[in-house]
């Protein structure tokens, strides 16, 4: 039987032959492929200095997911405000062979942590905050942080019409003394306001530093950021040195912060309507009270495009190439000294924001939806 079939299969197959004419070509086998292991995936490291500030979760997502899709692998370290947590991470990113270690850093001593990096060859970009006392990395990314200040610095002067005004009363907070934004953000503010300070448009209560220079500008800084921190100051500043004023504003550095300062004010109970506050970072729950009048302003520092553009340096300097960036940044090569050299530097545009232009700036850029807005919170 079983020959039977095969005869027959012949038989059709010449018959099939014949039919068509002429004999069918063989399929011609694709020439092997040359036998070659897949790309090596690329590890980058990403070493966050903290996330009780909002933003910086976002920081690390947004990176994360711009490098994968670059197809490099990601490690990310969040170091709780904790440097020598911190130093411990990107020694480890070295060890397990990261190619380019992006610092956002906590504070100066992260040099060491570059400087054992450079020396195992690995380079490390500067994050938003520059890396200090080392010469140990070529590039940083950031916002332009003197122009934050400025913004701030504007909306007190245009909220309390300083031009016209005689005497009003303001105190001021800065950011961490260990952050070398802070210094930015202050000075870019006094630029804008010193010159009422010097003819008496605006008193300032409490410790009354023009300068980042000055001495008692530690008296006005705010350790790691802490909110309990800039609570308390603004709880003994209402029973203390600004006790029988009435404040017209409140130099707040970043929304964290202006929250609790917002929030000591509240509490104290003698103000119906709140001084100006500024803040930074279009956190959610100060957009909220941003829209609600409880908070001023914020400067809207867009973390997505930041994001973007150190995930193009990174792609760059892997490649032993210099950062070709497709965001818009602006390069400056004289502003950022770290005390061992000044760092080439890629600047993006803070937006101040406030009631008028939340919407446009926050919601329709796609930050955030409306609904998030409307209740502060994801
Ligand atoms: C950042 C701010 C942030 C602050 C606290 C600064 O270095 O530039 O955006 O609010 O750190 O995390």
């Amino acid at each position: 039987m079983r020959k039977y079939v095969f005869t027959l299969t012949l038989i059709a197959a010449a018959i099939g032959l014949t039919a068509c004419g002429k004999k069918e070509e063989a399929p011609v086998a694709a020439p092997a492929a040359p036998v070659s292991a897949p790309a090596p995936v690329i590890l980058v490291g990403l070493a966050i200095p903290e996330t009780h500030v909002e933003r910086w979760v976002g920081d690390a997502e947004f990176m994360k997911k711009d490098l994968e899709a670059m197809g490099y692998k990601v490690d990310v370290a969040f170091a709780d405000g904790d440097q020598s947590k911190q130093n411990k991470q990107i020694e480890d990113m070295v060890t397990k062979g990261a190619k380019a270690i992006v610092v956002g850093s906590v504070t100066e001593a992260a040099a060491q942590a570059v400087e054992s990096a450079k020396k195992a060859g690995v380079p490390v970009i500067s994050y938003d905050r520059l890396i200090t006392g080392t010469d140990a990395y070529d590039y940083y990314l950031t916002f332009d942080n003197f122009k934050v200040g400025q913004l701030q610095g504007q909306a007190i002067k245009d909220g309390l019409a300083l031009d016209a005004a005689k005497g009003k009363n303001i105190t001021l907070f800065a950011g961490s003394p260990t952050d070398n934004n802070a210094r930015f953000f202050f000075d870019g503010a006094m630029d804008v306001l010193k010159p009422y300070v010097t003819s008496g448009a605006l008193k300032i209560c409490g410790p009354a530093p023009t300068n980042s220079a000055d001495a008692t500008w530690s008296k006005i800084t705010t350790e790691g950021w802490a909110a309990d921190k800039a609570k308390a100051r603004m709880e003994t500043l209402l029973s203390g040195a600004c006790k029988s004023v009435k404040l017209d504003a409140v130099l707040a550095p970043n929304d964290t912060l202006a929250r609790s300062i917002i929030g000591a004010l509240e509490q104290d109970g003698k103000y119906k309507t709140l001084p100006l506050i500024t803040g930074q970072d279009g956190e959610l729950l100060s957009a909220k009270w941003i829209m609600e009048g409880k908070q001023t302003m914020t400067v809207f520092k867009d973390t997505r495009v930041l994001a973007k553009g150190t995930a193009q340096a990174v792609n760059s300097i892997v490649k032993g190439a210099e950062p070709a960036l497709t965001v818009k940044a602006r390069v400056d090569t004289t502003t950022y000294n770290t005390g061992k050299k000044v760092v080439k530097s890629f600047l993006l545009e803070p937006v101040a924001v406030t009631k008028d232009n939340l919407t446009k700036e926050l919601v329709d850029s796609g930050f955030y939806t409306a609904d998030a807005v409307a209740k502060g919170t994801k």
